[in-house]
């Protein structure tokens, strides 16, 4: 089958007719052994329920092999001499009515009728999702062949990938369609350690192969991709990406400020106000116009931005507007706000773990393009993908930089009007967009449901991979046209796929907690059919771990002084300041070179009536262009400042 056709196919319940009346069992007709595409007849129709057909099956099911037996989970045909209906089997039992055990049936098995090969002299054989004809009393119901499971399952068009192969007929690829697949967005869901991660990567090496055009944005909480996509993708951490804080929105750099912990209502309005003029004082920098030493604030109504325009800004002239405001305050109790929020954002800036934020942050001026293009691989040189590994980002700021990532992926979508194809796939999904509005961080499940809802319109497509379904947001889920369900044990998991999938696929979730590793139901608009799948196996050597676990999934030389020794390396590396001795470059532009803004010099009164006097070294106020020194170990990282609440 053609994509086309696929494309054009019914959703399951289109093109549904009203069953005929059903003759009674008595007037069936014996039962034949072939049916007219020469399968053996298993059984015949007793009756048809809207969508539904009882088969009562013959004795000779007993003792043959199990490929031919018919199962729950298991598909009949039942053919005409144009058409075989197609229909999944959701029960079997030996309740058999009285006139047909007289026939010689000796169970009966429910059918869902989903789809219909339709034979055509000209055309060849092709499949239709929905049913246009219904059975008659009668018809002889047979297992399906190889060749009507290929007519199904073996989508031939251009963007079909194959991910393994049918759990039914091993011989059967497991084909699915890419493009609608990605398209209307999938999601990947199992519980822990039955091989969600290493599906994911067969589907997306598969994209990668099948269409180049499409870009992957991979969140990778765990660093477990990397080995896999190899030179393939480049892959980003807190080393070697530049995240400037002026991209971060206010929501987003409030969160940052304030270590993931809600702001303090007087220190945020403060931002709110300066931000937009530290904006502004900027573009009047890039214009040449400023008086920097008398820079004179403007009113942020007239600066013409927003605390959330996404323009670039210097930390220092923010931190001068905010101390020059504290220097015109008589009221005690407002000048200890200000003086929190300075040493608030101090100690942000110069915690070492958030160098990928601050440091260099505004030389080369506005390098948002750079960004951009570094993020989404513009151009792709051969590596359309990119592995955000997020485990050595500070776990406080991992939802901020989440949420800037979903926002500049959707906006960059947005104002392109969708110029490049964006998968952007997101691991443990439940976690920045979870159901409960008290878990994750609000930004960041906005910007995936602004992805989910609207994404496709530019070209910005959604993969999550989630293990606690339920956790997830059911708005989000529920715009993911292609689920792929692996083993669920949890009921809460089950009842939500259950509800997220059409009634005719529901029954074979009763399979979920059983599935094996590698194994899945893959339902919706990216298979022909509801489809039990195995993923394909995959080398030990690219499976996706952790990066110092060996393949043998223990590290290696466990026990060795060296192996923890580097392991401390690691830990405490990930703390340190990843700055060269040489990187003194200062913080601003290198267009204009403009001398830094001289913050106003604090009145000696000020420092009394500040219920804690600060230092003069530790004086943020007074140094604030001081390169930043790289704290050692105990950089300040704990505890962050105190709260009000
Ligand atoms: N396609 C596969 N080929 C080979 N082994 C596999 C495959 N899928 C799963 N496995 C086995 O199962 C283990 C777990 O797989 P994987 O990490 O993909 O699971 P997961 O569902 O992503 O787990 P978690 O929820 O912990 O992230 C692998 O280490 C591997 O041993
Ligand atoms: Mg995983």
């Amino acid at each position: 089958m053609s994509l086309d056709q696929f494309r054009a196919a019914a959703a399951p319940s289109a093109g549904l007719r009203p069953a005929t009346i059903a003759p009674t069992a008595a007037s069936m007709p014996a039962p034949a052994s072939t049916s007219p595409q020469n399968a053996p007849v298993i059984g015949r129709v007793l009756a048809v329920t809207g969508s539904q057909a009882t088969i009562g099956l013959l004795p000779a099911q007993v003792g043959v092999s199990s490929d031919a037996r018919a199962t729950v989970g298991k598909f009949l045909a039942i053919h005409s001499a144009t058409s075989s209906l197609i229909g999944l089997i959701t029960d079997i039992s030996v309740d058999v009515p009285r006139s047909a055990a007289d026939k010689g049936f000796v169970a009966a098995a429910k059918l869902d009728l989903m789809g219909e090969i339709m034979r055509d002299a000209g055309r060849g054989s092709r499949f239709e999702r929905g049913v246009a004809s219904y059975p008659a009393i009668g018809d002889g119901a047979a297992m399906m062949s190889n060749a009507d499971l290929r007519v199904i399952y073996e989508l031939s068009g251009a963007g079909s990938i194959n991910v393994g192969h049918l759990q039914q007929d091993p011989s059967i690829g497991g084909f699915l369609n890419g493009i609608e697949l990605v398209g209307r967005h999938f999601a990947m869901l199992g519980t822990t350690g039955v091989g969600k991660s290493s599906g994911v990567a067969i589907i997306l090496h598969e994209l990668q192969r099948t269409r180049p055009d499409l870009r992957i944005f991979l969140v990778d909480p765990h660093n477990e991709y990397g080995r896999f996509f190899g030179e393939t993708a480049q892959v980003l951490t807190p080393r070697n990406v530049k995240l400037p804080f002026w991209l971060f929105n206010f929501e987003e750099i409030v969160d940052v400020f304030f270590g993931a912990r809600p702001g303090i209502d007087e220190e945020v309005e403060i931002l709110s106000e300066v931000i937009p003029l530290a904006k502004g004082m900027y573009t009047q920098y890039r214009a040449g116009t400023a008086n920097r030493l008398a820079a004179k604030p403007i009113d942020p109504r007239n600066s013409g931005f927003s605390a959330d325009t996404p323009v670039p800004y210097r930390l220092a002239d923010l931190i001068g507007l905010i101390d020059e405001r504290m220097g015109k305050l008589e009221n005690r109790s407002s000048r200890i706000v200000h003086h929190r929020l300075l040493m608030r954002i101090e100690t942000i800036r110069n915690d070492p773990r958030y160098a990928f934020m601050f440091d260099n942050a505004n030389v080369g001026g506005d390098t948002m393009a750079e960004v951009l293009s570094q993020l989404f691989r513009m151009p792709a040189n051969g590596r359309p993908m990119t592995i955000m590994q997020l485990a050595g980002f500070p776990a406080e700021v991992v939802d901020g930089v989440m949420s800037v990532l979903c926002r500049m992926a959707f906006d960059f979508g947005l104002w392109s009007e969708g110029a490049i194809q964006l998968l952007f796939v997101c691991e443990e999904a439940h976690r920045y967009a979870s159901n409960d509005r008290k878990i994750g961080f609000g930004p960041t499940r906005r910007a995936i449901s602004r992805i989910a809802k609207e994404g496709r319109k530019y070209g910005v497509f959604l993969g999550l991979v989630s293990q606690r379904p339920a956790e997830l947001n059911p708005t989000i889920l529920s715009q993911c046209s292609t689920l792929f369900t692996m083993r669920l044990s949890n009921d809460h998991d089950q009842a939500l796929v259950r509800s997220a999938v059409s009634d005719a696929a529901a029954s074979l979730l009763a399979f979920l907690p059983s599935l094996a590793t590698r194994e899945v139901f893959a339902f919706g608009e990216g298979v022909a059919l509801p489809t039990r799948l195995k993923f394909r196996e995959l080398p030990a050597h690219l499976r996706p771990k952790g990066e110092i676990i060996g393949e043998t999934g223990v590290a290696k030389n466990v026990e060795s002084v060296e192996f923890i020794a580097s392991v401390i390396e690691r830990w405490r590396g990930a703390t340190m300041s990843h700055r060269r001795m040489d990187d003194s470059t200062p913080e601003y532009d290198s267009f204009t070179e403009p001398p830094p803004l001289q913050a106003a010099q604090p009145d000696s009164d000020r420092y009394r009536i500040l219920k804690r006097p600060i230092g003069a070294s530790a004086d943020p106020l007074r140094t604030p262009q001081a390169p930043a020194v790289a704290p050692g170990p105990a950089a300040p990282t704990q505890p962050r400042w105190p709260t009000t609440r």
